[in-house]
């Protein structure tokens, strides 16, 4: 009792793809936009097993059995046909319901603000007769213009040129363009003046600007001058350290030199009589004769005659009689130093005083410095006492009868550096070298 006339419109399907392409619902959409496409058939939603979405064909792994959904922020990536397919049974049969999207990505139609990238003002650092290529890059809409500008009133540089236009789409839809200019032959016309490049579109204008400088006029060190500059203070540290080495291996002839240079004399305000006392053995026996010799005729002969000193020796200045004690005793404190000539057989009865009244002065009451002479090479320092041990090693000479005999030889500079400075030298009648000891 109800009629109703229906107009059927069979499309043919198409056997080389899943969807008919007379059959489709087209939507058009900006990127980043969000993007949802879901498979929904309402009519036949309690009758449907399952349903499945495809991209051009291509099933997605979608979880939803169900009503597959795709929502998601628009790519250019997402441009395709869309195909929801429900599947149902009816008598036995499995019919599927097919409805496809044909989804268009398109770029943001609302325009940016085109910016130049890179800073605004470029120093570029180059050498005269080079080439230099200026790489001008912009963000910018699909129809914006970038540009360059320079000063061309000397009429056109034949060695300028404008590269290509390169220009690459990004994910927003927008444009990523970049122009050279290429430089070539630079001369001194290139320098310190303006390259502009800009940037137009209907938004406004942007422009950074280029300024070649010849590499010598940038303000930082070039790499160069840096590697010289490291050079030159590895060469005055070596310098330096062996200008040290030098000072301590030489320092007695640089100590000697300097009190001959300043005319030094520290014996003239002290009081004292003597430059030094000598200590020796006095025994004359044939067997300690050199040490003898040493102590009366070559320590006076090279240090009063030939520097000038003034020696107390006993046995020459010391009249005999008298306490020997007492007058030992006074002696030692007007003298500036104590040598003493050390040998095997130096410990008697007689030097004991001597040294022990030098050691009291030195140690106790640091009026009087000893200068120790290893007149034969002593090994065994037990026979001394216990104090004198205590000198420092540079206070103690070895004497070598072969090396030492020369005024210049290291032995007596090493005496005279431990003496006092003294400026009044004798008048030099001496001979340079001294007679070799007798040999005995
Ligand atoms: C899909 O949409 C695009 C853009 O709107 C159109 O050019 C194309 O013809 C459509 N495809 C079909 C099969 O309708
Ligand atoms: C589909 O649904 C029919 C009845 O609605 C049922 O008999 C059949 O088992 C279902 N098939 C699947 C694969 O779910
Ligand atoms: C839909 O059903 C037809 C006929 O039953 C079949 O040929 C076709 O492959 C099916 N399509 C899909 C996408 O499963
Ligand atoms: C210019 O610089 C941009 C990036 O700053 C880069 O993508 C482009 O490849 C460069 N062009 C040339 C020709 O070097
Ligand atoms: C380049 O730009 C600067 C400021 O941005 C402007 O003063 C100068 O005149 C411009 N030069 C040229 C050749 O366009």
């Amino acid at each position: 009792n109800y009629t109703q006339k229906w107009k059927l419109n069979v499309i043919r399907r198409n056997k080389h793809s899943c969807f008919t392409e007379r059959q489709v619902t087209s939507k058009i959409v900006e990127v980043k936009k969000f993007l949802q496409i879901t498979c929904e058939n309402s009519y036949y939603q309690t009758l449907v097993n399952g349903t499945s979405l495809y991209k051009n064909c291509k099933k997605l792994p979608l979880e939803n059995n169900k009503n597959p959904t795709i929502k998601k922020n628009a790519e250019f990536e997402d441009q395709g046909y869309y195909s929801c397919v429900h599947f149902l049974h009816h008598n036995g049969k499995l019919f599927n319901i097919t409805k496809t999207f044909n989804i268009t990505i398109v770029e943001d139609r609302s325009n940016i603000v085109p910016v130049l990238l890179g800073p605004k003002l470029n120093h570029v650092a180059v050498e005269l007769g080079k080439n230099v290529r200026l790489n001008c890059s912009a963000l910018l809409n699909e129809e914006d213009v970038i540009y360059w500008m320079f000063g061309e009133e000397n009429g056109s540089d034949p060695n300028i040129h404008e590269e290509k236009e390169i220009r690459i789409m990004t994910p927003e839809g927008k444009w990523h363009a970049s122009k050279v200019l290429r430089i070539e032959n630079i001369g001194e016309s290139n320098l310190n003046v303006l390259y502009n490049c800009t940037v137009a579109s209907t938004g406004g204008t942007d422009t950074k600007s280029f300024i070649l400088v010849r590499k010598a006029d940038m303000a930082d060190i070039p790499g160069h001058v840096f590697t010289r500059g490291m050079i030159i203070a590895v060469l005055i540290l070596v310098a330096v350290v062996c200008l040290v080495t030098v000072c301590v291996i030489y320092r007695v002839d640089l100590v000697l030199f300097y009190r001959h240079l300043m005319r030094r004399d520290e014996t003239l305000t002290d009081g004292k009589t003597y430059d030094a006392f000598v200590s020796y053995l006095k025994e004359c026996r044939p067997e300690n004769g050199e040490e003898h010799t040493f102590a009366v005729e070559i320590l006076p002969r090279v240090l009063e005659k030939h520097f000038g000193y003034k020696l107390c020796i006993f046995e020459r200045d010391v009249v005999p009689g008298g306490a020997v004690a007492d007058e030992i005793h006074s002696l030692i404190e007007k003298s500036r130093r104590l040598i003493i000539v050390l040998s095997k057989s130096y410990m008697s009865n007689e030097v004991r005083y001597e040294l022990e009244s030098g050691l009291h002065e030195a140690l106790v009451e640091r009026k009087i410095k000893i200068i120790l002479i290893e007149f034969t090479p002593v090994t065994d320092f037990t026979f001394l006492p216990q104090s004198l041990k205590l000198l420092k090693s540079h206070r103690v000479l070895k004497w070598k009868a072969d090396k030492s005999l020369s005024y210049n030889s290291r032995f007596w500079k090493n005496l005279l550096y431990l003496m006092p400075a003294k400026t009044v030298k004798p008048g030099r009648d001496e001979s340079e070298v001294l007679p070799v000891l007798s040999e005995s």
